[in-house]
């Protein structure tokens, strides 16, 4: 371990301790433990989550921090704190939010997001890269998950912090989360050490299903069985899970996900009128495309005889232009 990343994970520990005391025990917390419950937390989440508030004050973590002995320069490496500039004093970071702190996945915390509660931006504000923070190793919720994924053979994968915790008041114990939309190669690896199977359950608006479509192709080269849980338009799983209950979601949501293909012919379908000729010869393109990217005979021909099917279309005029891609693709 780098010098001073002990320091560092126990300042977080610390901290966390002391906002999510600050948001369950105090009067300054109370605004914002009620908006967590008006959107739907539990008590037993906020606990399990170990969610918390951060003052709106500039100095709550430098003095805190400071009377533990902890070195402000390594209190700004690791993101707590941030040095003025020109100056030799030092302010806080996470002011005035909700604080969801960020467990690596021994269960160590080593980063924080605080979401604002109104309208300020960036709506979460996260914990810098450290030497003990490496967002794009670290999937959110890993470390409470890990059994229940373990056992299940199978990860849920959200974008955000709300998703997995609704999910998981919903009984969805295996989700995970790569806060945003971005999946990397690290976050691949982690999940293809531990299951076969992933279930993609990301935002229904254009960011959420664009990244789905990514994520998907990504997971499935990596030799992953994948799924694809697919909300009602402009949903995410936290917005579903509050406006139709856990049961639909886990029956309706997650119990009928998609497969990649059913995916892909959705995904292709948006946005297009199938009525209209051009479209329509476009989403034969697109989708004989991907069939000829399966490797089983078998469902090549299922989904082309589908593909016939629907469009009226020969299976032989089907197969010639299939062949004839692959040609120009060899
Ligand atoms: P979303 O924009 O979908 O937010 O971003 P959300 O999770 O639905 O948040 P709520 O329900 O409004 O509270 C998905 C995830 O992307 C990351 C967070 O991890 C968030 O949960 N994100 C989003 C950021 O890191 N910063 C941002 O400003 C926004
Ligand atoms: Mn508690
Ligand atoms: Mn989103
Ligand atoms: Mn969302
Ligand atoms: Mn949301």
């Amino acid at each position: 371990l780098p010098e001073g990343s002990k320091q560092m994970v126990d300042a977080h520990e610390l901290l966390r301790k002391f906002y999510h005391h600050l948001l369950v025990n105090t009067k300054e917390g109370q605004d914002a433990l009620e908006y967590l419950l008006n959107r739907g937390f539990t008590r037993e989440s906020i606990d399990r989550f170990q969610i918390g508030f951060a003052l709106p004050s500039w100095d709550f973590a430098v003095t805190l921090l400071e009377k533990r002995g902890f070195l402000p320069e390594v209190m700004a490496k690791a993101g707590l704190v941030i040095q003025k500039e020109n100056d030799e004093t030092y302010f806080d970071r996470f002011r005035n939010r909700i604080m969801f702190p960020i467990l690596d996945h021994q269960g160590n915390t080593i980063a924080f997001s605080g979401r604002a509660m109104g309208t300020d931006e960036p709506k979460y504000l996260n914990s810098p890269e450290t030497q003990i923070f490496h967002k794009s190793k670290i999937l959110y919720n890993f470390h409470l998950a890990r059994g229940s994924i373990r056992k299940q053979q199978q990860a849920v994968l959200f974008e955000g912090f709300a998703d997995v915790i609704s999910a998981n008041r919903a009984g969805v114990e295996n989700g995970v989360a790569s806060m945003g939309t971005s999946l990397t190669d690290d976050h691949i690896s982690l999940l293809k050490r531990n299951v076969q199977a992933v279930t993609i359950c990301y935002d229904s608006d254009k960011a959420g299903i664009e990244a789905a479509f990514r994520a998907s192709n990504m997971l499935s080269k990596a030799g992953l069985a994948v799924r694809v849980a697919i909300m009602p338009d402009g949903m995410d799983p936290d917005d579903f899970i509050k406006v139709h209950g856990e049961e639909k979601f886990r029956n309706d949501i997650i119990g009928s996900s998609s497969t990649l293909m059913a995916f892909k012919l959705l995904y292709y379908r948006r946005g297009k009128n199938l009525q209209n000729e051009g479209d329509r010869l476009q989403y034969i393109e697109e989708v004989l495309k991907e069939i000829s990217r399966l490797d089983k005979a078998v469902e090549k021909d299922l989904y082309l005889r589908q593909l016939a099917n629907e469009f009226s279309l020969s299976l032989d005029a089907l197969m010639q232009q299939l062949n004839e891609r692959k040609q120009t693709s060899a």
